[in-house]
């Protein structure tokens, strides 16, 4: 096995092999993943025997212009949305031997796509694994807070079977607002019509699959809707979007859900928004600050920014640590299609090297 020399001559070679009748492979392609949690590596095992022609070995330490070295030897590389995939790092990988960029994410904002052009890196990823994962996350966050489970949780676990203080509201008949009505967006419009919720929306496009939405203008929707659900990606744009000056238009009382991206809310206005009696519950799956935190375990950790610690301090509000995709099914789907997509490469069946 020529293995880890192999350029994409061994390529065109292994295509005549095959073209000639040959069954049996000449290599295979070497893949290192970083920043491997035990669920990545439980997920991907389980399809691996259905992948021998790929070789992977999982590493604990995630991309970093320190680790990226580590890839000498292999074809490529599987990264996650916090590693960093900057031009340092690209031009190390490139030094190195690496050919492939596999992102088992949808999103790309880490990579330096200029440095992998010039790097002839081809870079590719999950575009979509499982809306509804995101959708349900965000209703559960939904019904949460408004049923005050995290805090009837606790009260039992502690023998205090008292009500007080948990008093919710039904969704049943009450209006949601859903911002952003892409693959996301559209599973949670679904999710509240279910409920018997009437649903708002907004967004530049509409989506013909929702005949049951109605489409209004930002400000109807923060003025009447019971639930607001955030499900636009973050872009200049949308960069603070819900700030004072938004908040001050909501009804009062009303739940505000985000598990898009953190940057869509400014937080010292929620924190102040808070403050003022505005919302009745608060769930968030992101927020603001979050890098550091993302997916680590911190508990010995004196935390950098108290953002976190004065979210948490209210007793209406539910913090969760970007954990929206993480379901069995995403798990599956983002592993298969990472594989998938490795093959695809491997097989010379990747139409736009670099188009991600
Ligand atoms: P998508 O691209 O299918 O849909 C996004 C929709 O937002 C589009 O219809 C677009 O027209 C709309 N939009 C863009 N800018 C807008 C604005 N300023 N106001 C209103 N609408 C706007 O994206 P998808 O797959 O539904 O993902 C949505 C977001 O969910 C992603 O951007 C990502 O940030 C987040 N996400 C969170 C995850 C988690 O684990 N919490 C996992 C995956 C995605």
């Amino acid at each position: 096995m020529p293995g880890n020399k192999r350029n994409y001559g061994s390529i065109r070679c292994f295509h005549r092999c095959l073209v000639a009748g040959y069954d049996r492979r000449i290599w295979n392609m070497k893949i290192l993943f970083y920043d491997t949690k035990k669920y990545d590596r439980d997920s991907f095992e389980k399809i691996l025997p259905e992948y021998s022609d790929l070789e992977v070995e999982f590493l604990e330490a995630d991309l970093s212009p320190r680790t990226a070295a580590l890839a000498k030897g292999y074809d490529a590389i599987c990264a996650f949305v916090s590693s960093d995939v900057s031009e340092k790092v690209v031009e190390c990988l490139a030094a190195n031997g690496v050919k492939l960029v596999l992102m088992r994410c949808a999103g790309f904002n880490n990579v330096d796509l200029d440095a992998t052009n010039r790097c002839g890196i081809t870079v590719l990823r999950v575009p979509g694994y499982s809306p509804e994962a995101v959708a349900e996350h965000a209703m559960a966050l939904a019904l949460a807070v408004t049923r005050r489970i995290h805090k009837s949780y606790i009260k039992v676990r502690e023998n205090n079977f008292s009500l007080v203080g948990l008093t919710g509201m039904n969704f049943y008949g009450k209006t949601a607002g859903i911002i952003g009505t892409g693959k996301i967006g559209a599973a949670m419009c679904r999710i509240c019509h279910g409920f018997g919720m009437k649903v708002l929306a907004y967004d530049m496009y509409r989506n013909p699959s929702l005949d049951f939405v109605e489409y209004v203008d930002l400000d109807t929707l923060l003025s009447t809707s019971d639930l607001i659900s955030l499900h636009c990606p973050l872009t200049d744009d949308s960069y603070h979007m819900i700030c004072t000056e938004t908040i001050n238009k909501m009804k009062d009382n009303v739940i505000l859900v985000n598990t898009s991206r953190g940057a869509l809310i400014k937080t010292e206005d929620l924190i102040t928004g808070n403050r003022n009696k505005k919302f009745f519950g608060i769930g968030l799956d992101v927020y603001e600050e979050e890098t550091n935190n993302v997916f680590e375990n911190r508990e010995d950790d004196i935390l950098e920014s108290s953002i976190t610690a004065r979210l948490l301090s209210f007793p209406n509000v539910i913090v969760t640590s970007h954990q929206g995709f993480l379901t069995e099914e995403a798990l599956e789907a983002i592993s298969r299609t990472t594989l998938d997509n490795a093959r695809d490469y491997e097989n010379g069946t990747i139409k736009d090297i670099n188009a991600v």
